[in-house]
């Protein structure tokens, strides 16, 4: 049994190309594993709150107040569905250059010393090991190559906070040239699915 725990970020819901690229994804591991166990968490529509005083004091040292319990209670349930997932799939649109707030919000919950990582003396260690996350990346313009390129703070954000963690197998799906009319929409969507299609049912093995 595998355990998948799937993140979406996108505002735009069903409309969404990341959460249509993540609904193809899942499609293709549950083909390769009927019994695919499923967490899933919209980040957009059920948002956790924004990293404050209260939630680092929660997160660095034994909660004193209500609202710390309250910030501390969330990062250790953020966190087990982490621990429990095998599979992580997580749709991340780029906005204005990075990552959702909300999607940040929710690694500022989850990196917590001591938890998922900690310091030794070679440097720092990520302790959430022998895990794959599936990154969709859904973006309007173009930064694979060209003057735009070193605007991209969305994937290698994204590799440097799994990568801290100890998430160091990452397979990206990129989505891009999104609004560069409906020809260029299709096909780059087209292109990304033919990815999910032919790598991911590989992840689980044979068919069931
Ligand atoms: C608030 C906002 C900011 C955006 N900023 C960028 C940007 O900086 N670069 C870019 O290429 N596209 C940008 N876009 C376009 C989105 O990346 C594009 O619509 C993508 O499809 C979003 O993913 P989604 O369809 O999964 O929501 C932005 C869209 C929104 C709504």
């Amino acid at each position: 049994m595998t355990n998948l725990l799937v993140l979406r970020s996108s505002i735009l819901g069903a409309a969404s190309a990341s959460n249509q690229l993540i609904d193809e994804t899942i499609i293709s591991l549950s083909a390769k594993d009927p019994n695919l166990q499923i967490t899933e968490r919209d980040l957009a529509s059920n948002p956790v709150p924004h990293f404050d005083s209260d939630a680092a004091s929660g997160l660095q040292q034994e909660p004193s107040t209500a609202e710390q319990r309250a910030a501390r209670a969330l990062s250790d349930t953020l966190i087990e569905e982490v621990q429990a997932a095998d599979i992580l799939l997580v749709g991340a649109p780029m906005y204005n250059f990075g990552i959702p707030s909300t999607l940040k919000s929710w690694f500022d919950y989850i990196l917590r010393a001591g938890v998922t990582f900690r310091y030794s003396e070679a440097g720092p260690e990520g302790l959430l090991t022998g895990k794959t996350a599936i990154v969709v990346l859904s973006r309007g313009g173009y930064y694979s190559e060209g003057p735009a390129a070193v605007m991209d703070a969305q994937a290698p954000h994204l590799r440097a906070l799994f990568g801290f963690v100890g998430i160091t197998d990452q397979k990206f799906v990129l989505a891009e040239k999104l609004a560069f009319g409906p020809e260029e929409r299709e096909a780059s969507l087209g292109s990304a699915k033919n990815k999910i299609r032919k790598e991911f049912e590989a992840l689980l093995g044979e068919p069931a």
